[in-house]
């Protein structure tokens, strides 16, 4: 027998053993050996954490360090930019995850194609597609470049060595659960094949300075096999995100190393691929239906940028002993607590009531800024009482009903402002009216309990 390549190691206690079992002899676990390389792997981790900065040998004073602006490549469309931090980092490795269909090669490739145009070349290695449909997914999309190389391979070895030898400026690898290890005996997938080659791929774009991004994607259990388990290799995560019939996309920053992790891009799914939309609050309140009950307007900060976003709400009496309660888009429990609010501090009975909340567009958002919107959407639709016209409803909805304060208020004002509201329903109170920009042509209504906001929101 030769010399043994890999060994299984416990993720739970440690403990190694150089065949596959079902349960851990040590602790007990169920399937929690996975496959490592007994010494490939270990060079793979060490070298990938050396090779950030090989110049600094000893521990340095932090004043003394010098700062250096980071390289970073553009992908052509500005959305996708901002959610990197402002473009991607060089010698960085980015994973970009989703569910299956979402949209993660179509992006790709759009953004290969634009950077082959800049850089010398780009390798888009694919392990899901054949070169062919790839060729028909671009000519779809009108993009046809001569320094885009593409590749249908999954041999990490073989990638490993094209990579050094072509050297490109860009290199993309979809999907890296297809990706395989010839010295690991697990099959591709696998946790520890999964592993292993982002190991690999991330010493080799620090060694190279040389930007990857890889895909993974979501599986139906969520972590096992899926991309959680890779986030803290990697030194940004996307998620790519959406219904898939719907056609909004988001792209949202979960870790970022190179910027901030709150950004969040918006494309729409068009027949000529993934379409920017720079102006996502216009896009979401494109079809609303003004002066219907249950529907409401409120501003959401996403990052640096303000999100006009309408929230639906429909309240009708449940045919079932137990009502049912459904939030698409927004923190279910946060709904259940604004309705135990509403029921104790308004008199609203929902005890036989069924109600649905949806944010419109497919976006999720958690931020406590939409309490107040929520609450108004359900009072709306239970009453039957549809919401001022021209009204922008925020703040965040407190335990004993008061309206409590939020942040960025003069960025919301001034989006409202840009997309013509005459109102808006605003906590009150001295560091909320600090934040007031002077928006011209906006009345702003200063609330301070759920029961005044109502008052004044439905007519
Ligand atoms: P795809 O990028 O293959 O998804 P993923 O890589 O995340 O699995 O995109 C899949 C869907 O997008 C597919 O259902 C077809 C649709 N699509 C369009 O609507 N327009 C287009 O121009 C393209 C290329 C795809
Ligand atoms: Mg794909």
């Amino acid at each position: 027998m030769g010399k043994q390549k890999s060994k299984f190691v416990c993720q739970q206690c440690g403990y190694e053993t150089p065949g596959w079992l079902g349960k851990c002899p040590e602790c007990g676990t169920w399937n929690s050996l996975i496959e490592e390389l007994v010494e490939e792997q270990a060079a793979a981790k060490h070298q990938g954490k050396r090779l950030f900065d090989r110049t600094c040998t000893e521990p340095q004073a932090l004043a003394e360090i010098d700062q250096v602006a980071v390289a970073r490549l553009d992908l052509g469309m500005s959305e996708l930019n901002r959610v990197l931090g402002g473009g991607l980092v060089l010698g960085t490795i980015v994973l970009l995850a989703g569910d299956p269909g979402i949209g993660k090669s179509t992006l790709l490739l759009q953004a290969a194609s634009y950077a082959a145009e800049r850089l010398n070349k780009v390798l888009y290695i694919s392990g899901e597609e054949s070169a062919q449909q790839i060729k028909m997914r671009a000519s779809r999309l009108h993009l046809s470049s001569a320094k885009l190389l593409i590749w249908p391979e999954t041999d990490l070895e073989r990638i490993e060595q094209e990579i050094k030898k072509t050297e490109p400026g860009l290199v993309i690898v979809d999907s890296i659960q297809t990706v395989f290890c010839g010295e690991l005996a697990s099959t591709p997938g696998s946790i520890g094949q999964i592993k292993e080659a982002t190991a690999r791929l991330t010493a080799l774009a620090k060694s190279l300075n040389l930007p990857v991004i890889i895909v993974g994607h979501v599986t139906k259990e969520g972590s096992i096999a899926g991309p959680r388990v890779l986030e803290h290799m990697v030194d940004t995560v996307l998620y790519f995100e959406g219904e898939r019939h719907q056609q909004y996309r988001i792209l949202r920053a979960i870790k970022n190393r190179f910027g901030s992790t709150f950004e969040l891009g918006v494309f729409e799914m068009q027949n000529e691929g993934l379409v920017e939309i720079t102006n996502p609050s216009q896009a979401f309140l494109a079809e609303r239906p003004v002066s219907s009950p249950g529907s409401v307007v409120t501003a959401s900060i996403e990052g640096t940028r303000p999100l006009l976003v309408e929230i639906q709400a429909l309240v009708s009496h449940s045919v079932f002993g137990q009502p049912r309660r459904i939030a698409t888009g927004t923190d279910y429990n946060r709904v259940n607590l604004i309705m135990a609010v509403l029921e104790k501090r308004v008199g609203l009975n929902f005890s036989q009531q069924d109600a649905y909340v949806n944010i419109v567009g497919g976006i999720k958002i958690q931020e406590p800024a939409l309490d107040l919107a929520i609450a108004t959407a359900l009072t709306s639709s239970f009453k039957n009482r549809s919401c001022l016209p021209g009204l922008l409803v925020m703040g965040e909805v407190g335990l004993t009903g008061e309206i409590r304060g939020i942040s960025h208020l003069d960025k919301r004002l001034h989006e409202a402002k840009k997309l013509g509201f005459s109102h808006c329903l605003v906590p009150s109170g001295r560091e909320n009216r600090r934040q007031f920009g002077k928006e011209e042509g906006l009345e702003i209504i200063e609330v301070k309990t759920l029961r005044e906001a109502l008052d004044i929101a439905l007519v």
